[in-house]
């Protein structure tokens, strides 16, 4: 278990790399001085926004990064609005000077999860932050996304099975009253999408 665990940092730290950025989505992060981790959960959830997410609909990207890999690869890529929303003024800085240097044109701004974002959304998407399976700021800032959500919203939430419990975000989703449209899993890859909406 350590051994894998090690490989699967090793492998994270190799994926976190402007290459990969490029070569995994296309998106040239060179203008970020940020050192910033392209994982498992990251790389799934390009997956789970092929297969849903549609050229017309309006997505939020909560948690952007330093990249706003997902945001810039869905209006790049499905021509979908975006806004990305950030909690960090440097990540929100890097952001911007990425989505600008890929002429990618998606709104960014500070936000802590919903509460500054303006407009209706189809899709919000999200890749909470966990230190470790212990780490219960991960699962309270995930029952925070659930519960301050807007109504018709339908979300995609992405973790992985090394760093979160995913049983116990399973447990989170359900006692919200959210239903899964989907869970999203690949050959080899340790995180889980859940595609979800809130139960009527
Ligand atoms: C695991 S990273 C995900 C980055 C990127 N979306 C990805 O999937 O690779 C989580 C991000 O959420 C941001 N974040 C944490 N709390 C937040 C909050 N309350 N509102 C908005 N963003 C938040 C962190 O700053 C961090 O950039």
């Amino acid at each position: 278990m350590k051994m894998l665990k090690f490989l699967v940092k090793g492998i994270t730290k190799a994926l976190s790399t402007n290459f990969f950025a490029k070569l995994l989505f296309g998106v040239d992060c060179s203008q970020s001085n940020i050192y910033y981790q392209i994982g498992f959960s990251t790389i799934l959830m390009k997956k789970s926004l092929k297969k849903f997410v549609k050229p017309h609909d309006k997505v939020i990207d909560i948690g952007t990064g330093a990249f706003a890999i997902h945001a810039i690869w869905i209006k790049k890529n499905i021509g979908a609005e975006v806004t990305a929303t950030e909690i960090s003024d440097e990540y929100i800085e890097s952001a911007k000077r990425v989505a600008k240097a890929n002429k990618a044109s998606i709104k960014v701004i500070k936000s802590d999860l919903f509460k500054s974002a303006k407009g209706n959304f189809d899709w919000a998407i999200f890749n909470p932050p966990f230190r470790g399976r212990e780490d219960s700021d991960g699962y309270r800032i995930t029952e925070r996304l659930l519960k301050e959500s807007p109504k018709n919203i339908k979300l995609m939430i992405v973790s992985n099975a090394f760093y979160a419990d995913l049983r116990r975000i399973e447990g989170i989703i359900r006692d919200n009253g959210y239903a899964m449209i989907e869970v999203i899993t690949a050959f080899l890859n340790p995180s889980k999408v859940y595609v979800i909406e809130k139960r009527t």
